[in-house]
């Protein structure tokens, strides 16, 4: 119901009368009042006057699942929405929730984790109050060697919905590194619980750093965070459900073929490393050569001296500049 109460507070720039309220909830007016009461506990100003009704004069910064819900127009993701002040990964709860049986689309939230997981066993610095940590549960009817591409799709969704919140323009470092001005700022991690020919299911993690000013020190060098660049507060929750919308959209796309061939064009035009020189870290030998883009599987194209095109898959390895991160 809060949810519910929010979306219609949003909706109305003036008052709501408790009235009205209550019909189109279909509950009482001291139901009403409780929620509005646990709204004012977390930070939402609400100005309540006898005879008029409620209105809401300013939403917090606050990453709960009533506020992501009351900005979501999705169809399939975020339906069902898992909140956490705290837990350990919002991937760890992803795939808990999916073993239990939630629906398609689930989206975990979390405002910090106690570990959080990164790309190769690294951890992922998660402190609260200040960034994103989402996870969505997908349950795609596609091959196993298909889902690698959806990584590529969330690294999408994040670049959009960055530019959409906030005006920046973020690239992506392949596969899914979201990066700005050559620093990292947001990172994926997609993991799949699968046989051989079906997928159970999908947990595809997102970490966006939105409002932090300071990192561990492994990391100080080549991360970065959207109010560092941008030099202004980000609202997380509305960066967040752009971010479903984004990915919901991306997914359907992706769907329709279980390949990225209506997305490479897309994916490319974001792809920094397109025409650079890039060094693969190729645990059979690491070797150099020019990106040349995406293929329909999401490997990555590179044009090695001598002209051969090499197709390199994620997972495998991974590609730096050839001067630095980047
Ligand atoms: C990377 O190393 O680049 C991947 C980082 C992924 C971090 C996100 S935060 C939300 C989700 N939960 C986790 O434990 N990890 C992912």
């Amino acid at each position: 119901m809060k949810t519910e109460i929010l979306t219609i507070l949003k909706e109305n720039d003036g008052f709501v009368s408790g009235q009205d309220l209550c019909s189109r909830l279909k509950v009482s007016r001291t139901a009403v009042w409780k929620v509005i009461r646990q709204l004012q506990e977390e930070g939402y100003q609400i100005e309540a006057v006898r005879n008029k009704g409620y209105r809401l004069l300013q939403t917090p910064d606050v990453m709960t699942a009533a506020e992501i819900g009351s900005r979501l127009h999705t169809r399939l993701i975020g339906k069902k929405l898992v909140y956490y002040d705290e837990t350990d990964s919002t991937n760890i709860q992803g795939a808990k929730l999916a073993r239990e049986g939630c629906p398609d689309g689930t989206v975990v939230v979390a405002d910090s984790q106690t570990a959080g997981k990164g790309r190769r066993g690294r951890n992922w610095s998660s402190p609260h109050g200040s960034s994103i940590y989402i996870s969505f549960v997908l349950r795609p009817d596609i091959p196993p060697a298909c889902a690698s591409s959806i990584t590529l799709i969330a690294g999408m969704a994040a670049a959009e919905a960055i530019k959409a919140e906030t005006g920046i323009l973020a690239g992506i470092k392949w596969p899914n590194d979201v990066v700005i001005n050559g620093k990292k700022v947001c990172g994926i991690l997609t993991e799949m619980n699968a046989e051989v020919e079906a997928i159970h299911y999908i947990v595809s993690g997102i970490g966006i750093n939105v409002n932090q000013q300071e990192f561990p020190e492994e990391i100080r060098e080549t991360a970065t965070s959207l109010k560092l660049e941008g030099k202004k507060e980000v609202n997380r929750s509305s960066l967040a459900a752009k971010l479903a919308e984004s990915f919901e959209r991306f997914y359907e796309i992706f769907l329709q073929t279980g390949d990225l061939s209506q997305l490479k064009d897309l994916y490319e035009g974001m792809l920094v490393n397109l025409g650079r020189q890039v060094k693969v870290l190729d645990p059979k030998g690491d070797y150099q050569g020019i990106c040349r883009g995406i293929n329909i599987e999401g490997e990555l194209l590179v044009e090695c001296p001598g002209g051969d095109l090499r197709q390199v898959r994620s997972g495998e390895v991974s590609v730096r500049g050839v001067y630095g991160y980047v």
